[in-house]
């Protein structure tokens, strides 16, 4: 059933399982016969990690980043503060970033310049959802769910407003009145 706070699903929990099977396939064969350093950013991407990661069929380890760029609003600001880093060693590694979304880009540029400072052997983006209209950086997704060429805030599936609505099994838009 459509939450109360929500306008209409745009993305199913049929869609986003093809979607994790599709991308997890994709990175096993691509893959093949490395080890994966999966870095997970929190809280977003945890419904995506564990649904990616569960498709995947190689050897990785999974390690956590959380990092902020802005409060409650509905868009990036300020600079990138790390809240909580890697616990592991990155060097020499095959890492991929997994991110609940990629919008302006200021979010993975920043990130990406970061873990490369720490010398892999190999940095991807994997994220759930693609928001090319306002990117503002050079950053491209290696991987993606899906992509939105329109503008639109979503929440669902580990994303949130205001850190509500991550509970929801799929994606939706959210009733202009929420955040007005
Ligand atoms: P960027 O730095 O502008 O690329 O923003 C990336 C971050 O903004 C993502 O990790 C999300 O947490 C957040 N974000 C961007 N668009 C949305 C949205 O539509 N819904 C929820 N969070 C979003
Ligand atoms: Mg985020």
């Amino acid at each position: 059933m459509l939450n109360k706070d929500c306008e209409r699903i745009v993305i199913s929990e049929e869609q986003i399982a093809e979607a994790a099977e599709r991308i997890g396939k994709q990175i096993t064969k691509d893959y093949e016969g490395k080890e994966i350093a999966f870095i997970s950013i929190l809280n977003g991407a945890y419904p995506f990690t564990a649904d990616v990661m569960r498709k995947v069929d190689v050897d990785c380890t999974i390690d956590f980043m959380q990092v902020s760029t802005y409060g409650d609003s509905t868009s990036s600001s300020g600079t990138l503060k790390i809240k909580r880093d890697i616990s592991g060693d990155i060097t020499g590694k095959h890492v991929i970033i997994l991110e609940d979304i990629l919008d302006t880009g200021y979010t993975l540029h920043n990130l990406t310049n970061y873990l490369n400072s720490k010398k892999p052997a190999s940095l991807k983006i994997c994220t759930f959802i693609d928001k090319p209209a306002r990117r503002t950086e050079d950053v491209h997704a290696d991987y993606y769910g899906f992509k939105f060429e329109e503008d639109l805030f979503l929440v669902g599936y580990g994303l949130d407003y205001a850190q509500k609505y991550r509970n929801l099994p799929y994606v939706a838009v959210l009733k202009p009145e929420v955040y007005a």
